[in-house]
């Protein structure tokens, strides 16, 4: 009786350990995600994209779940990543590949302190109030639930503890927890800083993050040493042409949503993101003022003035990608479409400056936010 119990348990505990996961379905899915996560699930600075990479799959797979039952809440990821419609097995592979991108070794990802807040007086607070379940090295305790706040987004990490104190979303699993309502938002900047330096405990010196090759038909690729582009172009020098492919984002407007509800979401949206409407051009408006009959198009342009700075400091040739532009277009069967560039090439190089990556996935993060509002006519 009892041989038969633990027998079972064995054999609970083995299957469940050779359920086979497919790394190279889980790269791919993760493409999906990279838009607001980083390819390498490095998340950016900013409150809205976390870090995933290296998460352990227990709290990935949690906290999937609650997004997909709507006991957490994130409209714009749920309508653009697919993850409620995609089979369990295609969420255990990406959790499995996002799980296995080790970042934190490498200096290059770590998490530098940026928010103000004083991490002595926060390492008190943190070891009498969170290590119980963040644990001590801040990886977190798989048997309480608890993720790691090492190596997360300061900026993330506070937006996080203000919707707890705000019960606006659970922490600890407990509908009453109260362990923030106390602090004051300093002592959470003390707290933050100080988790922000806990992950430097991780880098190995000299350790470059080579991401997994799960598509193992090609050879293991060294990374090149990182190769700064050319300032700026040969005077003349003639055209170049980069050879990237480049990939554009779309979504068509729901039923009922008209283009005036459209156009007013994006315009709200991008009020609220702080990124301003730099030009619009009405291109079909204008053709049929001249008599020529054309489908649908309008093009709008959003800047932000300081990640345009950011990038061009980096290097004047991101004056290329400017403006973001959002079009709507006109299909043959008369349905109507919302496409952006997706900035995947920046987000994907692996020679450009991390601060450029991360701007790179803010904007697009960004311009996303602004083509969902517009498709959805929600904001
Ligand atoms: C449109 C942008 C966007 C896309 C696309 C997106 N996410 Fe997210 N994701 C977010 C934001 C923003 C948050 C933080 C929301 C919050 O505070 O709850 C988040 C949070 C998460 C979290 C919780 C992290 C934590 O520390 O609690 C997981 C897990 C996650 N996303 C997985 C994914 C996966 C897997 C995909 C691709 C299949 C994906 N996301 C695609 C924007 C996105
Ligand atoms: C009783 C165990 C417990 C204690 C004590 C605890 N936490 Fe948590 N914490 C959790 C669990 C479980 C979660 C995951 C919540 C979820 O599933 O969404 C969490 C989540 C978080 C998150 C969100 C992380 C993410 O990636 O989204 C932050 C931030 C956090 N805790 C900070 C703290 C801080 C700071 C303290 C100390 C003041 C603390 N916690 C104390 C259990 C605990």
């Amino acid at each position: 009786m009892h041989k038969n119990i633990i027998l079972l348990v064995l054999f609970l505990t083995f299957t469940h350990a050779v359920m086979a996961v497919d790394l190279a379905n889980g790269e791919r899915i993760n493409k999906n995600c990279a838009f607001c996560h980083g390819i390498y699930g490095q998340g950016a600075t900013g409150r809205l994209s976390p870090r995933l990479a290296g998460m352990p799959e227990f709290y990935l797979r949690k906290s999937i779940a609650d997004y997909i039952s709507g006991k957490r809440i994130n409209p714009t990821m749920m309508q653009t990543s697919g993850l409620a419609q995609m089979r369990q097995q295609d969420i255990e592979d990406v959790i499995a590949y996002l799980s296995s991108l080790e970042i934190a070794r490498d200096q290059h990802f770590n998490i530098p302190q940026r928010t103000p807040g004083n991490p002595e007086n926060g390492e008190e607070l943190y070891m009498d109030d969170c290590k119980t379940c963040h644990a001590t090295n801040g990886m977190g305790k798989e048997k309480k639930e608890a993720p790691q706040l090492a190596g997360q987004h300061p900026e993330y990490l506070f937006q996080s503890i203000q919707m707890f104190k705000g019960r606006a979303r659970e922490h600890a699993d407990d509908p009453d927890d109260e362990t923030f309502d106390d602090y004051s938002d300093q002592e959470v900047l003390d707290m933050i800083a100080f988790t922000t330096t806990l992950d430097d405990a991780l880098v190995v010196p000299g350790e470059r993050f080579i991401p997994p090759r799960p598509m193992a038909a090609r050879p293991p690729v060294t990374m090149p040493p990182a190769v700064p582009l050319p300032p700026r172009p040969v005077p003349g020098g003639g055209l170049r042409i980069t050879d990237i492919t480049q990939t554009v984002a779309q979504m068509e407007l729901k039923p009922g949503v008209t283009r005036e509800d459209a156009v007013q979401a994006m315009l709200s949206k991008a009020v609220e993101l702080n990124l301003r409407l730099v030009g619009s051009q009405e291109v079909s408006a204008e053709l049929e003022s001249r008599g020529v009959e054309t489908p649908f198009l309008a093009i709008y342009q959003f800047c932000n003035p300081m990640d345009a700075r950011t990038m061009i400091i980096n290097n004047p040739i991101f004056a290329s990608y400017m403006p973001c532009r959002i079009s709507m277009v006109e299909d043959a069967q008369g349905k109507l479409w919302l496409m952006m560039l997706n900035l995947d090439m920046l987000i994907n190089s692996q020679l450009l400056p991390q601060e450029v990556v991360d701007t790179a996935i803010k904007v697009n993060r960004q311009m996303l936010d602004i083509m969902v509002a517009g498709a959805t006519g929600e904001f």
